[in-house]
């Protein structure tokens, strides 16, 4: 799969992990996790210089940021040296960041390891750390050089990660692919790298057409995140993993999608029953905070003074931005849900 940007180019290249690292530019810098490192460090080529990091969300930080950019500076790292982010989002993310700042902006390589970051963070060229005041508050454009997906990675990921994967995997399914949908593992069975694959050409094909954000277009990527997001931001960061969030959050705007006629009746019964073929949740008592959850749902960038904005599917594989949806349906969907 080629990406093509304003910029520039790039590939996502389904390869073996020892053969990813043949492919790489001497001029190498790496920056993983302590748990990627455990189960991946020993079969990195010796001698390249590493930065190991703690693991989890609060490492997208500021402070990271900070001591990423002295690292690659300490390690004599010029204008020509490749950065290789190796790890899940988090990493891909916060290293990404530093790669876009680092003397204005480094090439950068990302091999994602969880299957989040393989099927959605590691393409489009988002990057960013979170700030104290809210999820991923700084960030940049900065698309990698390219992209190695290496699937034997994935069978290290505690069935938790995989599954937190596999939402985003079923939403390109519903959102632009009901065919996926049928070709979908159950639980328990492997899920082969053409799906990756094919989830991968189809981010390529919405960020080709709105690189920045700027048309719209991207924001179909996000039916079930103005739910999920703010499910994430009422408990905190931490309990209900991204995936288990726009789980529920796929379900509550199934049903609101329904409700405003714009998905047909039995949309939010596909959709539960897809999700929870993948031991996905469908409902959460938070989902009782209405008031806080709306509140959260204002902020998003999709809502403005007229209402609630919601990627809606109009069908199961196509999917339409509504931005101006009352705050009452929204309320109804999610004490229904
Ligand atoms: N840039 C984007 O477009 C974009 C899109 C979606 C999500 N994100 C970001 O991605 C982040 C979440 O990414 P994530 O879900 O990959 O989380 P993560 O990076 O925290 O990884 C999850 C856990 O799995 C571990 N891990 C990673 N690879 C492993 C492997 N192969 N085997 C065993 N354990 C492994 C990690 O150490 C971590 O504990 C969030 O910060 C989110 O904002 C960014
Ligand atoms: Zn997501």
């Amino acid at each position: 799969v080629i990406v093509r940007h304003s910029s520039g180019s790039y590939e996502i290249e389904s390869v073996g992990f020892d053969a990813a690292f043949g492919e790489m530019p001497s001029d190498l810098r790496i920056i993983t996790d302590e748990n990627v490192d455990r189960l991946y460090g020993e079969r990195i080529p010796s001698g390249m210089p590493k930065l190991v990091l703690p693991p989890g969300e609060g490492t997208k930080s500021l402070e990271w940021f900070g001591r990423c950019l002295s690292w690659l500076a300490e390690s004599g790292a010029t204008r020509k040296t490749s950065v290789l982010a190796l790890g899940g989002g988090v990493i891909g993310d916060l290293v990404g960041f530093t790669a876009s700042a680092y003397m204005r902006g480094v090439p950068l390589l990302q091999l994602p390891t969880t299957l989040l970051s393989q099927v959605d963070s590691a393409v489009g060229g988002k990057v960013g750390v979170d700030l104290p005041e809210g999820k991923n508050l700084a960030g940049a454009f900065h698309p990698p050089k390219a992209v190695f997906i290496c699937s034997e990675t994935l069978n290290t990921l505690p069935e938790r990660q995989f599954r937190n994967g596999m939402a985003e995997v079923v939403k390109y399914g519903f959102i632009l692919a009901a065919e996926l949908l049928d070709d979908l593992p159950g639980p328990g069975e492997p899920l082969g790298t053409e799906v990756v694959m094919k989830c991968l050409d189809l981010k390529r094909q919405v960020v080709e057409e709105d690189e920045y954000e700027s048309t719209g277009s991207r924001a179909v990527l996000n039916y079930g995140h103005t739910v999920g997001h703010a499910i994430e931001h009422v408990t905190g960061y931490g309990p209900v993993l991204h995936g288990e969030a726009i789980s529920i959050g796929m379900v509550v705007e199934a049903d609101l999608g329904e409700a405003l006629g714009v998905s047909p009746l039995g949309t939010r019964d596909l959709v539960t029953k897809h999700l929870q073929r993948q031991g996905l949740p469908t409902t959460s008592d938070v989902l009782r905070e209405g008031h806080s959850l709306a509140t959260a749902m204002r902020r998003d960038k999709k809502s403005g003074p007229r209402g609630l904005g919601f990627s809606l599917l109009t069908r199961i594989g196509e999917c339409k931005l509504f931005s101006e949806v009352p705050e009452e349906a929204v309320l109804k969907s999610l004490s229904r849900t």
